[in-house]
């Protein structure tokens, strides 16, 4: 398809959709002459950013529909659970939550309880919510967020739980309404889905094939992202360093960024996966080249063990993977590195548990999200041989995060008595008097001082811990 066809295709379904937008919206407004009541939706949001990017377009478009935001379920007349299904707690929490919803159903029989996102690509999470969770009206997946006006409309009038799953992805897209829950700052989806299969991955199965954006649709909705506010993005996909390989035209990650630094308003850049196999030469030029990348790389190295990486599919050593940090460091003096880390993977003993212990105090990350391994059935991982024990599994998990968070303190220590730009956040959650941002380096500092959201400011730090620092706002950049 010529873009000119996939922009009249986008355009059509656009127009579809806001039709019952608008339909939905003047049955609100009928009612609330009526009864004079204002209409609620809540959008619950697990697992990760590609999550709750999806989430604000929901948000979006019930709120175009005459609903407005409440976190309260009582209040609500909507709830939309948008699920993530990449361990098993994150699933075993929704059921819970879910059930949970039952008496209030019984009260509010006109209440919508919808479910969507990457476990209802599931067809076993389908089946159990249909038998199991019967106050359940909705459910949708990952492929068809596009539609959602449409599939909510039947879902109004329906009396059994409407159920709309594509088995595949379609085509992107483009201008879907969204509803940003922040101004300054925002994350924009530059790819969906993911072609890695990492063998313990539930991610490629459940949002699709590789697809980019393309990047004028992206750099328009960053120039629009500028206009209203925004001065830093983070890029999303969950392999950003294969962005572009499916477009018609020769455009990589890199030409991304150059492009994106040379937009006037955008202060900082992030991004955020990257494969570690995918981490080109050209990737760490741009990023020692462009001010407005951020000096902070989120890099996965999942295990230390090469035997591990190869049952994970990674396509990198230990070795590869320390020499890639090497460069980053040479290029990038003071970049903050994070990881993730998988405990106790099939086949993982405690002498190649040992190799994950060397990379972390070799590479010396600035934080590290760890996970025990948890399996998911329908990857290659799951037929595999588990063969030590849980206790030993949990045993080394916890060496592994004593040995992280030393680390962590002694690079924030480094921290101490210099100044930092920091964009801030807004008040602090468990203090109003203080404000909270992040530094470059994407370090939560919490400070005193006068400063608005969305300001840069050069705070001094005075004091660290483990996960934040406090500091004083020293002289004002811009406001
Ligand atoms: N695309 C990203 C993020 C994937 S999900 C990436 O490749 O890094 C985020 C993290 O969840 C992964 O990096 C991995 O550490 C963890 N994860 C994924 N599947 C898992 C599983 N089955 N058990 C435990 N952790 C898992
Ligand atoms: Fe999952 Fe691997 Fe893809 Fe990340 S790169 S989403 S871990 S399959
Ligand atoms: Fe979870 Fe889906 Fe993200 S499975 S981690 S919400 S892509």
């Amino acid at each position: 398809m010529t873009r000119r066809e996939i922009e009249h295709i986008n355009h059509e379904v656009l127009k579809k959709q806001n039709d019952i937008i608008q339909r939905i919206k003047q049955n609100n407004e009928n009612e609330y002459h009526k009864t004079g009541r204002i209409k609620y939706a809540r959008v619950i949001t697990y697992g990760c950013q590609q999550n709750n990017s999806d989430s604000e377009k929901l948000k979006g478009m019930l709120k175009l529909m005459g609903y407005n935001q409440t976190e309260d379920n009582e209040e609500a007349d909507v709830i939309l659970f948008n699920t993530c299904c990449v361990r098993e707690n994150a699933e075993l929490k929704l059921y819970g939550n879910i059930g949970a919803l039952k008496n209030l159903k019984k009260k509010k029989p006109d209440l919508i309880i919808g479910v969507c996102g990457c476990m209802m690509q599931q067809k076993h999470a389908v089946e159990m919510i249909k038998e199991k969770y019967r106050h359940v009206d909705l459910i949708f997946g990952t492929h068809n967020i596009y539609r959602f006006p449409e599939i909510f409309e039947k879902a109004l009038h329906e009396k059994y739980t409407l159920i709309d799953i594509l088995d595949t992805e379609g085509f992107i897209v483009e201008n879907l309404p969204v509803e940003r829950d922040e101004k300054h700052k925002a994350w924009v989806t530059i790819m969906y889905g993911c072609n890695n299969f990492c063998s313990y991955c539930i991610v490629p199965y459940v949002r699709g094939r590789e697809r980019s954006r393309n990047p004028e649709d992206i750099i328009k909705e960053i120039k629009n992202l500028v206009q209203d506010g925004c001065r830093e993005v983070t890029l999303l996909g969950q392999n950003v360093n294969s962005y572009g390989k499916d477009l018609k035209i020769e455009f990589d990650f890199a030409d991304l960024l150059y492009k994106i630094n040379s937009i006037d308003g955008i202060e900082r850049i992030r991004f955020m996966t990257s494969h570690p196999k995918d981490l080109s030469n050209k990737l760490i030029k741009v990023m020692s080249e462009c001010s407005k990348i951020c000096e902070h790389l989120h890099l996965p190295f999942q295990a230390g063990s090469n035997k591990i990486l190869k049952l994970m599919n990674r396509v990198y050593t230990k070795e590869e993977y320390l020499e890639k940090v090497k460069r980053i460091k040479e290029a990038i003096p003071g970049i903050a590195l994070t990881t993730d880390i998988i405990v106790g993977f099939p086949g993982e003993t405690t002498e190649d548990f040992e190799d994950t212990l060397d990379i972390v105090r070799k590479v010396r990350f600035d934080q590290a999200f760890t996970f025990i391994y948890s399996k998911r059935e329908g990857t290659p991982a799951a037929e595999m041989m588990d063969i030590i024990s849980e206790e030993e599994k949990q045993y080394n998990f916890n060496r592994l995060i004593e040995v992280q968070n030393k680390i962590s303190r002694e690079i924030n220590e480094s921290y101490k008595d210099n100044i930092y730009e920091v964009l801030v956040d807004g008040p602090s959650k468990t203090n109003k008097n203080i404000l909270t941002g992040r530094t470059r380096t994407g370090k939560v500092v919490n400070f005193k001082g006068d400063a608005n959201i969305g300001d840069l400011v050069n705070v001094k730090i005075k004091e660290v811990h483990t996960w934040s620092l406090n500091g004083e706002v020293v002289m004002s950049n811009q406001s």
